[in-house]
């Protein structure tokens, strides 16, 4: 369990002393080091992560300028944890570091003992509210059969609700495809620990050490990559994968869930626990036919219909294949549909970026974005929604092409 930490001291010596003290306690990792706490908010503004994570101030000489910085932090960052230090020990200063936000104080010369308890216990509190807080929803991605999309629009979906211009929010993605899972090279990215590295390591997870096993690509989205060798689904350690997605929703506003095309004690525990399921299919008989099985083995596993939307993926109009076909035949009408672009999802999948990122204009791109408006509109209780409810399925697929 390490809590990133940002060291500021306007004197050198005092920074280095802070540094030499600190560096070795197994609670901090110490990420950044600034003369001022200006430079740290500028370091801390490139920190996305939902995380939470501790900035150690030295008042210096002059405290007043690092006071009222402290407080600023502590408005603009609910993230952010300070913790003062002084050479000046009169009841005054500490009084006015506390006002100013600290939530612990440790006087100079460095007593190394109780900085590690003051350290010890503030970075217990941190993490006790870091898991009380946040109540984040499992969205679950899925299809009959593979090759139809559903990593391209896990991943885009992600993105879309991380890089919202108006209403952000945080998303990890999560691969449970325990053979062929390829989250990682969608997002090009080299993450530390893999789901299966983490499930055997319940013992020492939390969510700090989940911040560190995370990949991070560069749209903010976290990434909970694939195993990087196939391992056998029935074996799977679904209990503790079901912890690590029950610790994820603590620290992420969405946790899009990569289920591929099986249905199995992991998916089927993931269906469970997520508030939406998006099943996603492609206007043709095979799809159609595979999505119509997978509907009747959900209703035998009595996983409720309510949750669940249908995507059509790669969408074009077809006077032989008509969307109203799809609704007839199971007995459904599509959330969404978003359009064919296989040269955009080509060249964005081989950049390791998502749609949205590569084409930001393309019709494919704002349908991303509409999908991730009326899939957070979906799970987002009336009474907070803000703004109204787009409700019809024809202005919802209007929509997906505006
Ligand atoms: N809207 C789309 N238009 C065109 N091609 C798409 C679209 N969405 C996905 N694809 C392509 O379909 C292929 C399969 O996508 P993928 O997400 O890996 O499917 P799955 O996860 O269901 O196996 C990829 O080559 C991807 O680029
Ligand atoms: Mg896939």
């Amino acid at each position: 369990m390490t809590l990133p930490a940002i060291l500021v001291a306007e004197n050198a010596e005092t920074l280095a002393r802070l540094d030499d003290t600190l560096k070795d306690l197994a609670d901090l990792e110490i990420v950044q080091k600034a003369p001022t706490l200006a430079s740290a908010i500028a370091a801390m503004d490139e920190i996305t992560t939902p995380s939470p994570f501790l900035v150690v101030v030295d008042l210096g000489q002059d405290p007043d300028d690092a006071l009222r910085g402290a407080e600023e932090l502590n408005s603009a960052r609910s993230d952010c944890h300070i913790v003062m230090t002084s050479a000046d020990k009169t009841p005054e200063i500490v009084l006015r570091a506390f006002r100013a936000g600290a939530e612990e104080f440790f006087t100079q010369p460095f007593d190394k003992d109780e900085i590690l308890e003051a350290v010890h216990r503030l970075a217990g509190k941190v993490q006790q509210r870091a898991t009380a807080e946040r109540a984040g929803q499992i969205i679950t991605v899925f299809s009959s059969k593979g090759g139809v999309g559903t990593t391209t629009l896990a991943t885009n979906l992600a993105v879309a609700i991380q890089t919202h211009p108006h209403r952000p929010q945080s998303v990890c993605v999560v691969d449970l495809d325990l053979q062929f899972g390829s989250i990682s090279t969608f997002f090009n990215i080299a993450a530390p620990y893999n789901i299966i590295d983490l499930a055997m390591h319940m013992d020492r997870a939390d969510a700090l050490f989940l911040e560190s096993a995370l990949g991070k690509h560069g749209s903010g989205v976290r990434v909970l990559s694939e195993t990087t060798a196939p391992a056998d689904p029935n074996q799977a350690p679904t209990v503790a994968v079901e912890q690590i997605l029950e610790l994820l929703t603590h620290s992420f506003d969405f946790v899009i869930v990569d289920c591929c095309d099986q249905i199995n004690d992991l998916s089927v525990m993931a269906f469970q626990k997520s508030s939406l399921m998006l099943m996603v299919m492609v206007m043709d008989i095979p799809s159609l036919q595979g999505t119509h099985k997978a509907m009747s083995a959900l209703d035998r596993l009595n996983i409720p219909p309510g949750k669940l939307r249908l995507i059509i993926n790669r969408y074009v109009k077809n006077k032989f294949f008509k969307s109203e076909s799809v609704t007839k035949v199971l007995g459904t009408q599509p959330f969404w549909m978003l359009p064919e672009d296989r040269l955009l999802t080509t060249t964005a999948l081989n950049q390791g970026l998502s749609v949205i990122e590569t084409k930001p204009k393309s019709a494919l791109a704002k349908s991303y974005r509409g999908l991730g408006e009326a899939v957070v509109e979906s799970l987002t209780p009336e009474t907070t929604a803000r703004k109204p409810r787009r409700s019809g399925f024809l202005s919802r697929v209007a929509a997906s092409f505006m």
